[in-house]
């Protein structure tokens, strides 16, 4: 096995900026006072990150597009209401967002829009010589992921995935920790998207998404991996120090989906007749080049809580987000004698939290309050202009985008097959040894 490099040696040492900017597949290589920005997909989620993003310092909105008229029009008012001029809009059929990629004064295409138009967006905005950032997951096929990484390479542009659950006080808090060597070593990390969405695929709700309903239908596995790999990827330095090299995958048999149209819409309404294919509960583990491990659960379908699992595992110690605890050796039982007679006890978080709340929250909590899921979704938007404006390379990139999102594709093939172990690309092509590892502190 190989060793491990001292990602915070790396970082000490200065090499984090160099390697950074040497190794990312595409930085904006110029500073930039405005990002001129088009937007693809107007609807519940594109609408919030809009709206963000006319908020920031150097974002002009000057082109939007949406199937849906409606949409549109609304998100042009917002703009208008914000002091900007009437972003042209573009709603001409799906495939309309050429167009809008096609314009002279874009830097940049940001697109919310259902699944399967990820990569298309991506990839065009790209070849029409945009950065371009795409809501999660960025592909949906093994293709897809090298589709962007090649486009990104072959043009020089940035693909960033909007993978807000990056940005949560909690993911930069065991980063900071994990920076510090607190949790020694982090060998095994467990997260998942553990949500009730019943209601958001069949439409019942106001900011309903009939479009995943298909998905629920058709495919069984991991379907919405990037939440929960995210924060773990940065603990654990993938596709920066580290790589993702193997999963398995196993996934329940579905059953609450069916259970939940027959109540909602009677037994002769055609969902009640329809057969989901989605397991209601899905598990994957995977493993890395540096034989670090992860579990990653998904579970969309069956009545819940949302739960918010984040859990890191390392040579000193674990921390656990759900629990709210952790255990330190030395620290949590620091009564215990020399021939550890005592019990381990878990310990409360505040302390913690105090001592290693990351920069990022503590000196920009104010101007994200009020923005969706808790602040992160203004850090994702103002991390990725930030980084653009400044020339910098952003901080999650198109290899990141593709390790991530092609958990799901990979899990499909796992699960039909009796958890066939799957081998995962190196998107990076080996730049992973050296690329440097995610600066805790996200200040540009
Ligand atoms: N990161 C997060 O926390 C988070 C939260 C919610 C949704 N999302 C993601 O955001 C995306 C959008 O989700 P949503 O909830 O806004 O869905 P939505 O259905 O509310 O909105 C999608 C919008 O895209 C438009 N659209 C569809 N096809 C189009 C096309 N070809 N060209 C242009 N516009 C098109 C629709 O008319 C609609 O306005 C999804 O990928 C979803 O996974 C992410």
């Amino acid at each position: 096995m190989n060793q491990p490099i001292d990602r915070r040696d790396l970082l000490k040492a200065g090499l984090g900026v160099a390697a950074a900017g040497a190794l990312a597949p595409a930085a904006s290589a110029q500073p930039k006072e405005t990002i001129r920005v088009g937007f693809v997909g107007v609807g519940g989620r594109g609408t919030n990150l809009m709206r963000i993003l006319l908020k920031l310092p150097g974002v002009k909105m000057n082109a939007l597009c949406d199937i849906n008229e409606a949409n549109l029009a609304r998100a042009q008012k917002f703009v208008v209401d914000a002091g900007q001029p009437k972003p042209e809009g573009y709603s001409r059929g799906e495939t309309d967002f050429l167009r809008l990629c096609g314009r002279d004064d874009l830097d940049l295409v940001v697109n919310a829009t259902p699944w399967q138009y990820h990569t298309p967006i991506a990839v065009a905005a790209m070849k029409a010589g945009k950065d371009t950032a795409t809501e999660v997951p960025a592909a949906l096929t093994v293709e897809e992921c090298w589709e962007l990484v090649e486009t990104s390479e072959k043009t020089g542009k940035v693909c960033s995935l909007l993978e807000n659950d990056c940005y949560y006080r909690e993911t930069l808090l065991i980063l900071t920790m994990i920076r510090a060597g607190v949790l020694g070593e982090p060998l095994y990390a467990e997260a998942g998207y553990l949500h009730d969405i019943r209601a958001v695929k069949f439409n019942t709700v106001p900011n309903g998404e009939p479009w995943r309903l298909d998905h629920t239908i058709r495919r069984n596995g991991n379907l919405y991996p990037t939440h929960p790999m995210g924060p773990m990827a940065w603990w654990l330095d993938i596709n920066r120090g580290d790589r993702l090299t193997s999963l398995v995958s196993m996934s329940s048999r579905p059953g609450a989906m069916k259970e939940f149209a027959i109540k909602n819409f009677g037994p002769d309404d055609y969902r009640s007749k329809t057969d989901y294919k989605l397991g209601d509960t899905s598990v994957t583990l995977l493993r890395t080049e540096m034989g670090r491990t992860f579990t990653l659960w998904h579970n969309t379908n069956t009545p819940r809580v949302k739960e918010h699992l984040l859990r890191i595992q390392g040579t000193k110690g674990v921390f656990n987000s759900l629990m709210d605890k952790a255990f330190v050796e030395g620290r949590s039982n620091r009564n215990n004698d020399e021939n550890w007679r005592g019990r381990h006890e878990w310990e409360e978080t505040a302390e913690y939290r105090k001592q290693y709340d990351s920069k990022l929250w503590r000196t920009r909590e104010e101007e994200a309050k009020g923005s969706g899921h808790g602040g992160i979704d203004f850090f994702v938007m103002s991390r990725l202009i930030q980084n653009l404006r400044a020339g910098k390379p952003v901080d999650i990139d198109v290899y990141d985008a593709a390790a991530w999102s092609v958990i799901t594709p990979l899990t499909e093939v796992s699960v039909a097959n009796r958890s066939k172990p799957m081998e995962i690309p190196d998107f990076t092509r080996g730049k992973w040894k050296l690329r440097a590892p995610i600066d805790p502190d996200l200040i540009v």
